[in-house]
């Protein structure tokens, strides 16, 4: 295994090379809160951002939605989820979300995890100002992602906090308060309809069992315990969100294009 691509991948990469297969923060039990918001049935023509390894994807596709459409910027995830999913009526294309060249007002209801975070604020907006371009009128547009509390919290802790997370997950991640989440969404023309927030407790023991299952679990403790390099960079991440726990959450928002 090469180490050295090991030390500077980012960690939502690293933990899926390991078997995790859930890379949002507020884990398999908020995804559900998130779809059940949704309420994704056959008349909706839905829309992915970021699906990753499509694990939403198959959630989603369970409803049986008139269409399917993930777009995602890593070329090697859509050429998996493409093979993944080939049987299916879905349709991976990649891309980037700020500029899905899809119609205007063509789709119903969309969706993104674990991605808005990733990128600077005005990339954030960019974002969202596609999602409401390509939903209809009274469309839905639901986020999960990472969250810092309390609203009010520390400009310097803030950075503190976004610093530290940037080092350990290899990614600029720029998490906001729930209260700039929804104010972002607002700004760009929606209705914030529902907030829900859980731990953010991606690599505790008892969300990787909830997460993966006992065998998942097991496997990915395996692939740490038997790689120095993947256990040094696993548990620094572990580490960052020990630190940063109370300060740290997930959330999911609902909204509504008006
Ligand atoms: C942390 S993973 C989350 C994947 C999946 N949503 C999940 O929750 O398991 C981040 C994903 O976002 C994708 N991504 C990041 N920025 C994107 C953008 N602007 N447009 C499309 N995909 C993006 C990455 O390629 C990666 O697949």
């Amino acid at each position: 295994m090469n180490t050295e691509n090991i030390e500077k991948m980012s960690g939502h990469w690293l933990l899926a090379k390991i078997g995790k297969k859930v890379l949002r923060p507020g884990g398999l039990s908020l995804t559900k809160k998130m779809l059940a918001m949704l309420d994704i049935t056959p008349a909706d023509d839905v829309v992915e951002f970021a699906p990753g390894l499509g694990y939403t994807a198959h959630m989603t596709l369970e409803k049986k939605p008139h269409s399917y459409i993930g777009i995602d910027a890593e070329q090697n995830a859509v050429n998996d989820l493409n093979r993944a999913f080939k049987q299916t009526s879905a349709l991976f294309r990649l891309g980037n979300a700020a500029q899905s060249f899809l119609p205007e007002q063509s789709v119903s209801k969309v969706y993104g995890e674990a991605m808005l975070s990733m990128h600077a604020d005005h990339r954030k907006a960019e974002i969202i100002r596609e999602a409401y371009r390509i939903l209809k009128p009274q469309g839905y547009y639901a986020i999960h992602e990472l969250a810092l509390r309390p609203d009010d919290l520390d400009n310097n802790v803030k950075l503190h906090i976004q610093k530290e997370l940037a080092l350990a997950i290899k990614v600029n991640a720029r998490p906001l308060t729930v209260s700039e989440w929804t104010d972002l969404l607002k700004k760009e023309g929606f209705t914030v309809l529902k907030v829900e927030t859980a731990p953010m407790h991606l690599l505790e023991p008892e969300r990787i069992i909830d997460d993966e299952g006992v065998s998942g679990a097991v496997k990915i403790a395996k692939n740490i315990l038997l790689n120095p390099s993947i256990r040094k960079r696993v548990f620094q991440m572990k580490r960052i969100f020990k630190k940063h726990e109370k300060n740290m959450c997930a959330v999911t928002i609902i909204a509504r294009k008006e």
